[in-house]
């Protein structure tokens, strides 16, 4: 067996890269000293009655042609049906140090080449090529990325979602069986979000042995996670293509999506930390302070009446905010959600003197202007529709399904793309806009291509395209991936975007859930987080401006409510709050998020729990910010002593609580007294004794801040 070993931290990754498609034989703790041959009979299979003379390895692609009987890795044929189980040889492998190795593999019959790349930075990054060498063409099915996993790892996490409840957490056993999961919807989705935890039964935020695992793509996908009769697992990622989707001529190649895999021996927070690390590694990742934002939607919806939103920007700008964006209804014939989408120009309706009147009051206040965008799209009520119905992304011969009355506009059409391209490229040109958020409503449906074959893969080439082109032609220009909010969060938008919008869903409790669960993956300072009204626009639930503050600030600070009728008391207290940010968000931006298991409530991801804590820890510990909130009435009179792992255990730290603008009081009797005065403890003692929290009302956070004394 030649094995290649990738290490890092505390990471070691052992690949087999004999069988001609490499193997991950090892994923996870360092093995320490370990030679071929002991790895070998370590790891050597019985063969059993019943099955055949081989045991298949659970290859980054396993093969049907090697015997593999779980679901293959890759799935194709040429047009008469041969080819479709294909077995690969070894062809080539080169290693780049301990970090990592390709490999290429070769099937003469079927005259197809596999590279495969393994890379081990903060995370495990993996991802396939198919050349296709034959003299005709090669239907693609399907192929996917495969990681096995070992038998300890029986506990899945895994998430649901919708428009506005986004990235619910489902734990599940994964002890025999299948899961498995497909979007069709042409975006990352609410719904399966390409994300999956798999561990040692119970673990939690700090506990148990976790293997993370992202596919980082914009367009359909599938998961499937299996549990081979002899206990092994596998799981892959991959793109999901409609039939007919790809077809590779003679010489044409597809690559997969990278997957992502991040693993911990210390619980889900660690595992996180890989992602983060990840993100903040890369150069698109954003380095200035987050500015505090206010996006005017929930403030004036459709109606840009002129004068108000001058008023806003100058109210903005009274209490801190840093950036003002101009949501959807500046253009076109937009003055509703069925008309105009498509039409990139300014507005003489509702802007007769144009944009610039409006930016230039902003930037004269000192704030950067943004404004929104969603170029994948068209209404059939628009001038580009109306000259260009052929650049839909259709089936020709159906009427087509209408999502908030629109379809998509086919990017991958060259005069579609140039339309687009040509009026944003120009938008950006001759105004002073610092921020585009780019918005993406809906589903595809039949979404075909000029010769009428499934086109989504095209699209979400085309859309990589398009925002790479725009960014790199307006370097300065920050973008935000909104997607109805929670559309389209992952790792491969964010090569070309530095903020998402988490969710259309304000409200602070809801809140609470879906970004606990997007910074399993995404660090505060990509995760747009808003203090809305005091009534949610979505759940019709009013809260207290201190849950609202709080819930906020571990994410990029911004206000999506009518600032022009806060009443004065609200005004400062908003001051206040964002005071509060500005002094914390290095922190919070650039520390290591944190999440607790409430232990009344069970491991960390329980799906129900009554209170919870997040936070971030300074990066050398010297300092950490923590919010403690109650959701509901629980069980349990109050939460429970908080245990905080993970700090400096020989330092001390003074905890303080921070008082929240906003915040209300609690009718109990006594609370614990270093609510008031104060108290010391060790980073030991906090980890092992914790600190008993106050008794909350519902939909109540504190906020607690460590410093760690001289
Ligand atoms: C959906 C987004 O998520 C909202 O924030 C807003 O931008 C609307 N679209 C505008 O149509």
């Amino acid at each position: 067996m030649t094995v290649i070993v990738l290490r890092r931290h505390q990471v070691e990754v052992y690949v087999d890269v004999d069988a001609g498609v490499p193997t991950i034989v090892h994923w996870g703790a360092p093995l320490g000293d370990i030679d071929t041959t002991t790895l070998r009979a370590a790891v050597e299979r019985p063969v059993v009655a019943g099955m055949l003379d081989v045991v298949a390895p659970i290859s980054v692609v396993p093969e049907e042609g090697s015997g593999y009987y779980g679901r293959p890795g890759l799935a194709g044929h040429r047009m008469n049906g041969r080819a479709w189980s294909p077995r690969f040889a070894p062809s080539s492998v080169v290693a780049d140090g301990e970090h990592g190795v390709t490999v290429v593999a070769v099937d003469a019959v079927a005259e197809l080449t596999l590279t495969t790349t393994i890379h081990l930075g903060e995370t495990l990054v993996v991802q396939c090529r198919l050349d296709n060498d034959g003299a005709d063409p090669y239907v693609l099915d399907r192929l996917s990325v495969t990681v096995a996993l070992p038998a300890q790892a029986s506990e899945l996490l895994r998430f649901t979602g919708r428009w506005s409840r986004e990235l619910h957490p489902v734990r599940a056993e994964f002890t025999s069986g299948v899961f498995a999961a497909e979007n069709r919807s042409g975006r990352t989705s609410a719904e399966y979000p390409p994300l999956l935890f798999a561990g040692t039964p119970g673990f939690g935020e700090w506990h148990g042995e976790v293997w993370g695992m992202h596919l980082a793509w914009s367009g359909n996908h599938h998961i499937w996670a299996e549990v081979l009769n002899d206990t092994r697992r596998a799981v892959q990622f991959g793109e999901l293509l409609q039939p007919g989707e790809i077809v590779l001529q003679p010489g044409q190649s597809y690559d997969t999506p990278e997957l992502y895999g991040s693993y911990s021996a210390t619980g889900l927070t660690n595992a996180s930390w890989g992602f983060h690390r990840t993100l903040r590694a890369r150069p698109t990742h954003p380095t200035s302070e987050r500015p505090v934002m206010l996006n005017i939607w929930e403030a004036v919806y459709f109606d840009h009446d002129n004068d108000r939103l001058r008023d806003l920007a100058t109210v903005a700008a009274s209490v801190g905010v840093e950036r003002y964006v101009v949501d959807d209804g500046w253009f076109g014939s937009r003055r509703h959600d069925g008309s105009g989408l498509g039409d990139w120009v300014v507005s003489p309706d509702v802007y007769p003197d144009g944009l610039a009147p409006l930016i230039q009051h902003v930037t004269d206040l000192g704030m950067e202007f943004g404004i929104w965008v969603e170029p994948e799209m068209v209404n059939p009520d628009s001038d580009v529709y109306r000259a260009h119905p052929e650049w839909a992304l259709v089936t020709n011969g159906y009427e087509p399904v209408l999502g908030r009355s629109q379809l998509l506009l086919n990017l991958a059409h060259p005069g579609a793309f140039a339309h687009v391209l040509g009026q944003l490229d120009a938008l950006l040109r001759d105004h002073d806009i610092s921020y585009v958020k780019w918005d993406m409503n809906r589903n595809h449906c039949q979404a075909s291509g000029a010769d009428d074959a499934a086109g989504t893969h095209a699209q979400t080439l085309a859309f990589y395209r398009l925002i790479s082109t725009l960014g790199q032609r307006h370097p300065h220009v920050e973008f935000e991936s909104c997607s109805s909010g929670g559309g389209r969060i992952d790792f491969e938008v964010l090569r070309h975007t530095q903020r998402v919008w988490t969710s259309d869903c304000i409200d602070p409790l809801e809140r609470q859930t879906i970004q606990r669960n997007t910074s399993l993956f995404i660090p505060p300072e990509l995760m747009g987080a808003h203090i809305a009204s005091p009534t949610s626009h979505v759940t019709g639930r009013t809260h207290n401006i201190g849950f609202r503050s709080v819930t906020a600030l571990f994410g990029h600070l911004g206000i999506e409510w009518n600032l022009l009728t806060m009443s004065n008391r609200d005004r400062e207290t908003v001051t206040a709050v964002i005071e509060l940010y500005k002094r914390f968000r290095h922190l919070i931006h650039h520390g290591d998020l944190v999440r607790f298991d409430t232990a009344a409530n069970g491991p960390g991801h329980a799906v129900d729990p009554a209170g919870i804590a997040n936070g971030v820890y300074a990066a050398d510990r010297s300092e950490a910010l923590i919010a403690v909130t109650q959701l509901r009435t629980g069980t349990s009179l109050a939460i429970p002593p908080l245990r905080l792992p993970g700090l400096d255990p020989s330092r001390n730290y003074l905890i303080r609580k921070v008082s929240v603008p906003g915040e209300r009081g609690v009718p109990v009797q006594r609370q614990p007294g270093w609510l008031t005065s104060g108290i010391t403890l060790s980073g030991r003692q906090l980890a092992v004794l914790g600190l008993q929290m106050p008794a909350m009302n519902p939909e109540t956070s504190i906020l607690l801040h460590f410093e760690a004394q001289p």
